[in-house]
C-alpha cells in the first residue's frame, strides 16, 4: 500500500504510515492530541453501555478502546482502518475488541448493525466523503448516530496555523498537500452540508478549542513529522530548519516548565439517518 496515490497533479491524501510510525502515533500522538476528543465523540454520539459501535478509520483504536469502556461487556466494538500497520498497533494495544481492514467507501457490514458509528480526525482522507457518510449512514440503526470530529480551518487554528505556515515554506508540495489536507473539512457550514447531502440530519454540532500537549516545541515537530506520512516526504535539511523556527512560532504556548500547550480548535457533528 503506498502512502498516496500520486498523478501529475495532486495527490489523494489518505494517511498511509508503515509500523514504526504507527507505533510512535500510538505512543505520541494519541496522547498529546487525539485522546481528548475520544470521549467528547462518544458522548455527541449519546453512546451507551450495551451499545454497538463502529469506529470507522480507527488508526490505532483510541475512539474504539474508549467506546468499548463505555459500552462494557454487553456491548460490541469494532475498529476498521485502510492500514494494516495501524490495525497491528491497535490489535497490540487491545487485542479483545474487533478489527477489521478495510475501506470507509465499502463498509463490510450489513445495514444497521451498529447503535453508533463514530470517525474521528479522518473524514479529511476520503477522497468520496458524501459517500463515505453514506456508508457510515447505512450501517447505523434508523435511531442510531453517526459522529465526526474533524480540525476546523487552518484560519481558526491560532497555534497551528502560524506553525504550518511556516513549515509550508521550507516543505516541497508533496508535504504541504498533507498539510493541507488535515484542515479540509474545516468549514462547519460545508460539513454539515456534505452530512446531509448523504441522507443524515444533523443533531448536534458544536466547536471546540482542545489543546495539543507536547514535552517541548521539538516534541510537536517530531511527532508531526515522525508519526505521519511527512516522515518519507522532508529532507533532512528541511526537518531541520522546521525544527529551527518552530520555538519562535509557538512562543505563546510554551508554558513556564517549558512544555507547550497548543490549542487545537476541533468541530464535533453528530447526526441520525433522515427520516
Ligand atoms: C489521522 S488518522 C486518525 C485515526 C484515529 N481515528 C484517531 O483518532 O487516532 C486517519 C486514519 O484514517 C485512515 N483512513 C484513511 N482513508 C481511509 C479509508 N478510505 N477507509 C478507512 N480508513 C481510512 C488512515 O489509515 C488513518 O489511520
Amino acid at each position: 500500500m503506498t502512502d498516496s496515490e500520486t498523478s501529475s497533479e495532486t495527490i489523494t491524501e489518505t494517511f498511509q504510515i508503515p509500523l514504526e510510525a504507527a507505533e510512535m502515533y500510538e505512543a505520541k500522538f494519541v496522547p498529546a492530541l487525539f485522546a481528548e476528543w475520544a470521549p467528547r465523540l462518544s458522548e455527541a454520539a449519546a453512546v451507551k453501555r450495551g451499545d454497538a459501535v463502529l469506529d470507522v478509520a480507527c488508526g490505532t483504536g483510541i475512539v474504539a478502546r474508549t467506546a468499548a469502556d463505555i459500552v462494557g461487556s454487553d456491548g460490541r466494538v469494532v475498529g476498521l482502518d485502510l492500514n494494516e500497520a495501524m490495525l497491528a498497533v491497535a490489535e497490540r494495544v487491545r487485542p479483545d475488541l474487533e478489527w477489521r481492514q478495510g475501506d470507509v467507501a465499502r463498509l463490510p457490514f450489513a445495514d444497521g448493525e451498529f447503535d453508533a458509528v463514530l470517525c474521528q480526525m479522518a473524514l479529511m482522507f476520503f477522497p468520496d466523503r458524501a459517500r463515505a457518510l453514506r456508508e457510515m449512514s447505512r450501517v447505523v440503526t434508523p435511531n442510531g448516530t453517526v459522529a465526526v470530529c474533524v480540525p476546523a480551518s487552518l484560519d481558526a487554528q491560532p497555534a497551528y496555523g502560524p506553525f504550518v505556515e511556516m513549515a509550508a515554506r521550507h516543505a516541497g508540495p508533496e508535504a504541504v498537500s498533507l498539510l493541507s489536507t488535515y484542515w479540509s473539512c474545516g468549514d462547519l457550514e460545508a460539513l454539515t452540508s456534505v452530512i446531509e447531502s448523504a441522507g443524515l440530519s444533523v443533531t448536534h454540532a458544536q466547536t471546540i478549542a482542545g489543546v495539543a500537549r507536547f514535552a517541548s516545541p521539538d516534541e510537536l515537530v517530531a511527532t508531526e513529522v515522525e508519526s505521519t506520512p511527512l516522515i518519507d516526504r522532508i529532507s533532512e535539511q528541511v526537518y531541520a530548519s522546521i525544527r529551527a523556527e518552530t520555538t519562535e512560532v509557538l512562543a505563546p504556548y510554551i508554558t513556564a516548565a517549558g512544555t507547550l500547550d497548543a490549542p487545537l480548535v476541533a468541530h464535533l457533528v453528530a447526526a441520525r439517518p433522515a427520516t
